[in-house]
């Protein structure tokens, strides 16, 4: 856990110490031990983790409340929380209270704006440490789905137009990213090769390649890219890593990997796939995936490939294919 999550895991579960209730809670984004405190208090925990990190069991809706509390770790992002709030709020309890907790580098003293879309009073319960919990009530939260989230985008790459769909928080929302526009423009896949786009985001890939899509599966550890992503045809799960992936060989893995963990750079999710692909590639499979300029992978390549090619380098992004 890091050291902010570990200060505003502190903070709420010191929030709780006030309260004894019963009835059942929302968790929504909680660590572990935020849960752990929140039934220490008597109340009825439900988990709803829309990131499948850590091993969470992740889904794109919170279980069926109704709830009497809600408890929200801050999400990044000011429409990815609307929607989230939005979701959480439409399963309260009219006299239900939310619990929204976050570090003030992660914008926590400025969600007034969101939760007043759903809640007719906020107010600040405990601010230290540089975090803060913030208290709603009078809930007025209509009934939504995701599908009031959605966004269409049409992109057009190697010449080639298509569309997807994109949700608040899902990579690159509402947009083609310069990374995967370099991938795609690099991109051969042989017909009827068996593909697995590792990361998969919103299916990007997938609804680039349209009708010369063979057998595809795709994870993502985001709920809602995968949501996105079932729009195209293929097995689209989430998960954690390569070993989430559906089960079986791949002809070609393909990948945009992640290579930020909040603001800080890190490659770990990167050297891992391409440590890990070859068991999960045919024999004379191959993996293709596109990284900043600057990410020190060559190394690993060779020493998990036997031949490796630099396919294409813009400066900013490089476009590897390893056999
Ligand atoms: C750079 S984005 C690329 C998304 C998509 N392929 C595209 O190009 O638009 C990386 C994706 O990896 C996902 N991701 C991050 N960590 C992951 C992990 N440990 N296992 C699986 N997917 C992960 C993120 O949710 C994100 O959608």
């Amino acid at each position: 856990m890091s050291e902010r999550e570990e200060r505003a895991s502190e903070i709420m579960v010191g929030a709780l110490d006030a309260v004894a209730l019963e009835g059942r809670v929302l968790a929504v984004g909680v660590a572990d031990d935020v849960v752990r405190a929140l039934g220490a208090t008597g109340l009825e925990v439900t988990r709803w983790d829309r990131w499948a990190t850590g091993g969470r069991e992740a889904s794109a809706l919170p279980p069926e409340g109704p709830y009497d509390r809600v408890c929200m770790r801050l999400p990044k992002g000011r429409d990815t929380l609307s929607a989230m709030l939005a979701l959480a709020a439409a399963e309260l309890v009219p006299e239900g209270k939310l619990w929204l907790y976050g570090a003030n580098d992660e914008g926590i003293r400025s969600v007034s704006k969101q939760l007043r879309d759903s809640f007719d009073h906020d107010e600040s319960v405990d601010a230290r440490r540089h975090c803060r919990v913030v208290q709603a009530s009078g809930v007025h939260a209509p009934r939504v789905s995701l599908r009031d989230f959605r966004t269409e985008v049409e992109a057009t790459a190697g010449g080639r137009t298509f569309r997807f769909t994109t949700l608040p928080g899902v990579f690159a929302h509402g947009r083609l990213d310069e990374g995967t526009r370099l991938l795609l423009e690099n991109l051969s896949v042989d017909a009827a090769a068996k593909l697995l786009d590792f990361g998969c985001g919103a299916g990007v890939v997938a609804a680039f390649l349209g009708e010369r899509l063979g057998p595809t599966a795709g994870v993502d550890i985001d709920a809602w890219a995968i949501e996105c992503a079932q729009a195209q045809p293929g097995t689209w799960v989430v998960g954690d890593g390569l070993a989430a992936a559906p089960e079986g060989l791949y002809d070609h893995i393909v990948s945009n990997p992640p290579f930020h963990t909040g603001k800080d750079t890190d490659f770990h999710v990167m050297d891992a796939l391409i440590t890990s692909a070859p068991s999960r590639l045919v024999k004379g499979g191959r993996l293709t995936f596109v990284c900043p300029s600057t990410a020190p992978v060559k190394r690993a390549l060779d020493a998990a490939f036997s031949k490796v090619v630099l396919l294409a380098d813009d400066r900013r992004y490089r476009v590897w294919e390893a056999r």
